[in-house]
């Protein structure tokens, strides 16, 4: 499926890149409001919907959000993390486009959060609760588990916090089936940082298993991610999971392997091991998804790709029919995920229409290397042959956005310490 190769035959970036503004520019920050809001009319209905998945008393998050205390008592981290974005973590910009299963906050929210707490965080009345949705997440029916074999116990090299692990999972149904919805139950839920699933071929395997042999205890060190495995088809990246939209879904091969990748962040020196399983929602049937790849294979060679020393905004971007991937047919595009590393800052992705008009795909205005997920369109985007996609990415390599807090040095596509922008499109054949 990821045929990212077949970029290379097509025109590689020249130009300008699109004049086309990035819809985030245009954000003004956390509108004020004046209304009186309380715990139980106003906050509540947005903590149960948009943050209890993760920060309920059995979820992964550190600070639990059920009841009033709770957040009341957070409210200065509450208050900062929600004006700077970082929570609830959905890096996906709204002006975009609208997206299934968003557990971002809207601006009215976000000014609700904020107004409640800068009125000095009100409990108010029970009797007038307001009414709340069900949290945003999770699968409707599991049909199967999948745990790591062995406990890790994260083991981060000497003075780092940060320790990527991959591991590899038997695949134990015996007739071609699809992945319909996926969700993570992290083991230890102090180290689990994030993790990304995919599901690899049978020819990948061997390669797999050589580095799991070299490598003492469970799994391997995998610091690049899946991209070194040209068979993983990426299945889902959210702790929070949830089911696939519209009834698509990613067929899986017998012989085919789970390969999960986690994040570990460990800030204690005993860290607990962990044993992390996947919850995974099967049909026989469902529509399945292709993958579009948007790279520019002349930026894996190189310096196609570099970002010099100590530069803070140093763009890269692309445009091309991906004719090679549908067929020359109209497609539906049904959602995309992203990928880059921890230099990236910013990255947008767009269709261009013949007559030079935009449709915003994605955009990722505050990019979080933490946070990479999926993100599903809440209405499949039709995509003409005509059609052509654009991938814009930007660094900062300056001495203030260094992983590592050392001295910046040039970087260029690579592993873990090197940065990538790339992007891949779910899309299925339009019905006839
Ligand atoms: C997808 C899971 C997820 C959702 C949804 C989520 N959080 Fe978090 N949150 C986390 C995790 C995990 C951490 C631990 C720190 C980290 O990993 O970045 C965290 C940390 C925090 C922190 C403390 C650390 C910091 O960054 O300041 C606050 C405050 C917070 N979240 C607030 C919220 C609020 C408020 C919401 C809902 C409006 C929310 N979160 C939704 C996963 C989530």
């Amino acid at each position: 499926m990821r045929v990212l190769s077949l970029c290379l035959l097509l025109a590689a970036c020249k130009g300008e890149p699109l004049g086309a503004p990035w819809c985030g520019d245009a954000d003004t920050g956390t509108p004020a409001i004046t209304d009186a809001v309380t715990w139980w009319t106003d906050v509540k209905p947005i903590v149960d919907q948009k943050c209890l998945r993760c920060h309920g008393a059995d979820a992964h998050a550190p600070l639990t959000f059920e009841i009033y205390e709770q957040v009341a008592a957070a409210q200065a981290l509450v208050r900062d993390a929600v004006v700077d974005k970082r929570m609830p973590p959905w890096l996906a910009a709204q002006c975009c486009t609208e997206w299934f299963q968003d557990f971002g906050l809207t601006d009215a929210e976000r000014a609700i959060l904020v107004g409640w707490i800068d009125a000095g965080a009100p409990e108010g009345n029970m009797e007038e609760e307001g009414e709340s949705l069900p949290p945003i997440g999770g699968v409707s029916r599991v049909d199967l588990t999948l745990t790591m074999p062995e406990p890790y116990t994260p083991s981060p090299p000497d003075g780092t916090l940060d320790e990527n692990r991959c591991f590899l999972l038997d695949w134990p149904v015996k007739d071609e089936v699809r992945i319909t919805g996926l969700a993570p139950r992290p083991g230890a839920r102090d180290v689990v940082h994030h993790l990304i699933v995919a599901a690899v071929g049978e020819e990948d395997v061997p390669a797999i298993e050589r580095r799991d042999a070299a490598d003492d205890g469970a799994g391997f060190d995998c610091g690049g991610g899946l991209g070194e495995f040209p068979t993983a088809v990426p299945l889902g990246g959210s702790l929070l999971g949830g089911d696939y939209p519209r009834g698509i879904g990613n067929v899986v091969a017998p012989g085919s392997r789970i390969l999960l990748q986690i994040h570990y962040s460990t800030t204690s020196d005993a860290p607990p091991a962990d044993q992390t399983s996947l919850d995974f929602r099967l049909d026989a049937t469902a529509v399945d998804a292709g993958s579009i790849a948007i790279a520019n294979l002349g930026w894996m060679v190189g310096e196609g790709m570099r970002v010099p020393a100590g530069d803070p905004d140093v763009g890269f971007w692309y445009e091309f029919r991906p004719i090679l991937f549908t067929g020359g047919k109209p497609v539906d595009l049904q959602g995309v995920t992203p990928h880059m590393h921890r230099y990236a800052s910013r990255m947008r992705v767009l269709a261009v229409k013949p007559d030079g008009a935009t449709e915003c795909l994605l955009e990722i205005p505050q990019w979080d290397f933490g946070w990479e997920q999926p993100y599903w369109f809440a209405e499949p985007i039709r995509f003409d042959p005509e059609d052509q996609l654009y991938i814009e990415c930007r660094f900062d390599n300056s001495a203030a956005n260094q992983p590592d807090g050392g001295a910046p040095r040039d970087i260029a596509w690579g592993e873990n310490d090197q940065d990538m922008c790339a992007a891949f499109l779910s899309f299925t054949p339009v019905a006839e």
